[in-house]
């Protein structure tokens, strides 16, 4: 009794310790790149969490390293994602129990001091592999963490609740929605690390699908990887085959029909640069209120044709006055084209919104909202190099990667603001578009962040 109480107070001042996430393993360092930030603060905020990346972008690392705070209690000075007070009840799970054991399982006992372990009980039929772990709580409490397998089946994943489940890699929807089930009565939190092998299953169509704001989705690439060297990536890439690059390089599933603008990433994209003064300017712009307003800003070249889209803006739940005021910092001077519902989208006190936003300052015209007519038009910018996009857009990259059509061939009308935003630009904006006075500077190249725009 003596003995366990002398150990408990190693482990409590073992924990204030700051190097106690250090592991077993002295080489085990986490710093987070910027994907991986984002999707712990993410979780101040959202019930259900997914990463969504390529092979090797540190999905599971990321994942291991959130439930080892939680179930210690130790959150680093840096952290500004969900906090439990208390010890916590987890699971963490994989595909097979062989992958539980030797991917995740690994990687949690490499997060955790060893000494912090308060008791093991192993797997029964699966050697080495663990059932429970009891892990020290800074609160001098004890943390529970069950591993589990889907191919157990849902039922295994029935009964008590648990405050947070880290699946890693895809689980069917029957065992999604039962982890789910069991976070909801204590408030808890489920996060998905996954590579999109199997396509645009039903989990992922559950988080691309769909806007809630308890549900959040982080994709990031390789570029995005800072761990991996330029020679691994290339390493990487020669093994895999041309249809797998998508998936197992970015993270994207492969998309039922498939996508409207079928074009290679590296064709349209572009470092930014200072706009030369003589680049015409306009925007495109895309009106919603629970869904995203959205704007694109285009320049361009009178020379080449080319059209650069330099800047873009999303935001949901925001007045006419405040989206006016965000669209005014781009440049007063810039001209807009429209969704040309805005002319009759009555406002309560009878006015169209397009008046609305006149009133605000901004010059808008209705655009011609051929749909197929202007998706088109924008292929064809980009298959005969007239289309190029800063790499910094990184909303809009994100709904260009997932825009598609249904296995009827229409366009998938979610997450696609700023494509419609584009296609209005790039449809009725040009002729409007204009230099910037000349005694202004164009609008600056900014790094945007899809999370916060
Ligand atoms: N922030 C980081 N800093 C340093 N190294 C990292 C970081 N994140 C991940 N790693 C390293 O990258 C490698 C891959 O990480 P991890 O296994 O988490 O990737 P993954 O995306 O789950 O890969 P897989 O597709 O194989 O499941 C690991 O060796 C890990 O040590
Ligand atoms: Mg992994």
């Amino acid at each position: 009794m003596k003995q366990a109480a002398v150990l408990k107070q190693k482990q409590l001042s073992l924990l204030r310790r700051k190097h106690v996430l250090l592991g077993q393993q002295p080489h085990i360092k986490y710093v987070p790149h910027s994907k991986q930030s984002q999707f712990h603060a993410a979780g101040a905020e959202s019930k259900e969490r997914l990463f969504l990346a390529g092979n090797r972008c540190g999905k599971t690392f990321c994942g291991a390293f959130e439930m080892v705070v939680h179930l210690t209690g130790f959150y680093p000075p840096w952290w500004c994602g969900k906090r439990y007070d208390k010890p916590i009840q987890g699971w963490a799970a994989s595909i097979t129990a062989e992958m539980t054991r030797d991917i995740v399982q690994r990687t949690y006992l490499d997060f955790i001091h060893p000494d912090l372990i308060v008791r093991k009980t192993m797997r029964k039929g699966v050697s080495d592999a663990l059932d429970v772990l009891h892990v020290r709580h800074i609160s001098g409490g004890t943390s529970v963490l069950g591993f589990k397998s889907f191919d157990q089946g849902r039922e295994k994943f029935q009964g008590t609740s648990r405050h947070f489940i880290h699946l890693d890699e895809e689980p069917d929807m029957a065992i999604y929605e039962e982890c789910l089930m069991r976070t909801l009565d204590v408030g808890g939190s489920l996060i998905l690390t996954m590579t999109p092998l199997k396509g645009m299953t039903d989990v992922c169509a559950h988080y691309m699908e769909g806007s809630d704001p308890h549900r959040a989705i982080v994709q990031a690439t390789w570029d995005d990887a800072l761990h991996l060297e330029s020679a691994e990536k290339d390493k990487l890439r020669s093994s895999l085959r041309p249809h797998e690059l998508e998936a197992r390089e970015k993270g994207i599933p492969s998309l039922g029909r498939g996508k409207v603008y079928t074009v290679k990433e590296a064709d349209i994209t572009c470092e930014p640069f200072e706009l030369p003064p003589t680049y015409r300017h306009a925007f495109g712009m895309d009106f919603g209120w629970s869904n995203p307003t959205a704007v694109v800003w285009g320049a361009l070249d009178p020379e080449t044709d080319i059209l650069y889209l330099y800047d873009s803006y999303a935001r949901s739940e925001q007045t006419p006055a405040q989206h006016a005021a965000s669209i005014h910092t781009r440049g007063e001077w810039i001209p807009g084209v429209c969704d040309p519902a805005g002319q009759s989208q009555s406002q309560h006190d009878g006015k169209s919104l397009m008046e609305v936003y006149s009133q605000q300052g901004l010059y808008l015209t209705q655009a011609d909202n051929g749909v197929e007519a202007g998706l088109m038009a924008v292929l064809e910018r980009m298959r005969t190099g007239r289309l190029k996009v800063f790499n910094t857009l990184e909303g809009w990259w994100q709904e260009f990667r997932l825009y598609r059509r249904d296995e009827n061939g229409r366009i998938v009308k979610r997450s696609d603001h700023l494509m419609d935003a584009t296609r209005y630009l790039v449809m009725s904006g040009l002729p409007l578009a204009r230099p910037a006075p000349a005694a202004r500077k164009t609008a600056p190249v900014r790094k945007r962040d899809w999370t916060t725009l």
